[in-house]
């Protein structure tokens, strides 16, 4: 079954009725064009079939359909084709729109429907619902309360296909709006996910008093309507201004996939204070290393210990320089080609490490930076 503006579709609703769904209209120019609205509907049913060919189906693939909150008939009167194949419903608040939708509109079967929950079907009774711009009016308490209700009516595995007020609806609120709640807006928008402005154009309206402007974050209804239903697809202004979420109706009882989850900051990896004491700085270790070897080679070769030192000044902050080795008594020094051989290689030793040390304290200083801690903030005191 092809769409197509069929010569015996219903008639184009009246001017009055068109205003109330179809903001886009001037009510000063309408009734030129009320062919518009006809051809809008049509045009946009090909959204929803488009739509419909990207999860791998088509209308004639389902049995009862409901246009939820079908207005004045926009879709539903270009679908009398289809009307053998799939029983049309739809359903709306407005009895006006009703009453005239059921007076023009034959092959469909139409209800007016309360403000809030139950509407009056049966559990699983459809397994296509289409609609455009409801969810767009209401706040997220009702949002909930309907996502619940079409869980309710709907069967397992059956494909809704719902409008929501998405990115570039709200890119054009802010584009042709003055007002100074602007920046207000966007942070509600970007922390809650739902914007609701109920101090509207609505207000006065023919609307009921929930009836307002909402706009719903993308990211918010991928993350919380997969409570509902599973998401199969979301199309940015996949229908007529608005985005077009395809969803799925899950088997009863079935728990909602297990979401990859979206946290709030990045992870710091924390570095654990060191339990342990630390080990010794490194002059006092390699002081401490080039002591002992001396001694096992005086040992090896039965030589004296060398002269005890007096006890070093405390270390001046910062990259420390070891003390250099004093000499030997001089005469011993002189005479002895052992000690002086061991004096040589004890200054040299001791410049080495000297060296070392000095690449280490800069080596530490860098980490300390890299840590965050003030140079030799974590050391602890030299043992
Ligand atoms: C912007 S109009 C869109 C109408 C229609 N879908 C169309 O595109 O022409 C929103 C419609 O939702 C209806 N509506 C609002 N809340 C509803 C509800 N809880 N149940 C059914 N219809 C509702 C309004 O009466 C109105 O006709």
């Amino acid at each position: 079954v092809k769409l197509t503006l069929a010569d015996d579709r219903p008639p184009i609703p009246p001017a009055d009725l068109i205003l109330r769904v179809a903001l886009s209209f001037d009510p000063e120019t309408i009734d030129a064009n009320r062919r518009e609205f006809d051809l809008h509907g049509l045009k946009h049913l090909g959204y929803f079939e488009r739509a419909l060919a990207g999860i791998g189906h088509e209308f004639t693939d389902f049995e009862r359909l409901l246009d939820f909150g079908c207005g004045c008939g926009r879709f539903l009167r270009h679908m009398g084709a289809f009307a053998e194949q799939v029983e049309l419903h739809g359903v709306d608040i407005d009895g006006e729109m009703i009453a005239w939708c059921e007076r023009n509109i034959p092959f469909a079967t139409f209800a007016t429907g309360p403000h809030a929950p139950p509407l009056p079907y049966p559990d699983h009774h459809f397994d296509l619902v289409i609609n455009h711009s409801v969810f767009s009016h209401l706040d997220e308490h009702l949002q909930h309360l309907w996502l619940l209700e079409l869980q309710r009516i709907t069967r397992p595995s059956a494909v809704l296909l719902l409008t929501v007020e998405g990115t570039s609806s709200w890119n054009r609120t802010v584009e042709a709006s003055a007002s100074d709640d602007i920046e207000k807006w966007r942070e509600e928008l970007e922390t809650r996910g739902v914007l609701f402005i109920s101090d509207d154009h609505f207000v006065g309206s023919t609307h009921p008093d929930f009836y307002h402007s909402s706009v719903n974050a993308p990211w918010y209804v991928l993350e919380r309507w997969p409570e509902y239903f599973d998401i199969a697809a979301y199309l940015p202004d996949g229908s007529i201004t608005q985005d077009l979420v395809v969803l799925r109706r899950r088997d009863d009882g079935a728990e909602p996939p297990r979401s990859i989850g979206r946290r709030a900051h990045p992870v710091i990896v924390e570095v654990p204070a060191p339990v342990a004491p630390a080990p010794p700085r490194p002059p006092d270790l390699i002081a401490r290393a080039l002591a002992r070897l001396e001694r096992l080679i005086r040992r090896a070769l039965g030589r004296r210990p060398a002269p005890v030192e007096p006890p070093a000044p405390p270390p001046p902050a910062g990259p420390q320089a070891l003390p250099r080795p004093r000499n030997t008594p001089a005469g011993d020094a002189e005479a002895d080609p052992v000690e002086r051989e061991l004096k040589m290689m004890r200054v040299g030793l001791y410049e080495q490490a000297n060296r070392i040390s000095v690449i280490a304290s800069e080596l530490r200083r860098e980490m300390d930076e890299l840590k965050g801690d003030p140079p030799g903030g974590n050391d602890a005191p030299p043992s």
